[in-house]
């Protein structure tokens, strides 16, 4: 659909994956194809999409002298997009625009689900209350196995000397990322219809035609040839 025809609803589209599977590169990708498309695009990520959300993002990833626990993590998590939701995502969806979101309801379902093992349900339960219950239309799931993306991950914070302040997931075992990456496969496969699993390996160019592939239905402009 083109703007002149007039797009009332917008697009809710996530990004998941594990640390390092290149999803904010790819959005930013995306995102450069759709502005030349002349489409209206907001990029945003969770935890830290609002100004509420930035400060929740700091707790939520720097290494405290307590340790955060699972329960107040997921309610931590909860409140970001609870905030986000009503600032951001619903205000854009609402004017037509495209919403290209990093992480959503299923880093949740991944991270503190299975990751922590507080379950599908506990994290579901909590996502009946609205606006938590808004679903994206479609998932963009960027697969990728643990060690490689734990290791990107980890240079790219020693890169930007954010090892303090956003390296708390990073030091997580192998077999959290592992348990991670197991649940995204698990809820991938439980909802093919709105769920596109894209091999993140390789070359960026080569990530970025699998992803336009799996959008090219909902946003024809992606499926010519990059610009
Ligand atoms: P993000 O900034 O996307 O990290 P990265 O770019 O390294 O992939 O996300 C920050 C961290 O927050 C990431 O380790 C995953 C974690 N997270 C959860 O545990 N639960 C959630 O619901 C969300 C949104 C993120």
């Amino acid at each position: 659909m083109t703007p002149s025809m007039g797009r009332s609803e917008g697009l809710f589209l996530t990004f998941e994956g594990i640390e390092g599977s290149g999803k904010s590169s790819q959005i930013a990708r995306i995102r450069r194809r759709l502005d030349t498309a002349g489409l209206e695009v907001v990029a945003t990520r969770e935890p830290g999409g609002t100004d509420v959300g930035a400060r929740l993002r700091a707790l939520l990833l720097a290494t405290c002298r307590s340790p955060i626990t699972p329960v107040a993590e997921l309610l931590l998590y909860a409140a970001d997009r609870a905030q986000h939701l009503a600032e951001i995502v619903d205000p854009a969806v609402g004017r037509g625009a495209i919403v290209l979101c990093d992480r959503y309801l299923d880093a949740t379902m991944a991270y503190q689900g299975y990751g922590r093992r507080l379950g599908a349900e506990a994290v579901l339960s909590l996502h009946r209350l609205p606006p938590l219950d808004r679903r994206p239309r479609r998932t963009i799931l960027l697969d990728l196995a643990p060690e490689e993306g734990v290791a990107r991950a980890r240079r790219r914070n020693r890169d930007l000397g954010l090892e303090r302040t956003e390296g708390r997931f990073e030091k997580e075992d192998l077999e959290f990322h592992r348990r991670v990456r197991e649940g995204y496969l698990v809820l991938a496969a439980a909802e093919p219809e709105r769920f596109r699993v894209v091999g993140a390996g390789g070359d960026e160019d080569e990530v970025e035609a699998r992803v336009a592939a799996a959008l090219a239905d909902l946003l024809p402009c992606l499926a010519r040839d990059r610009p």
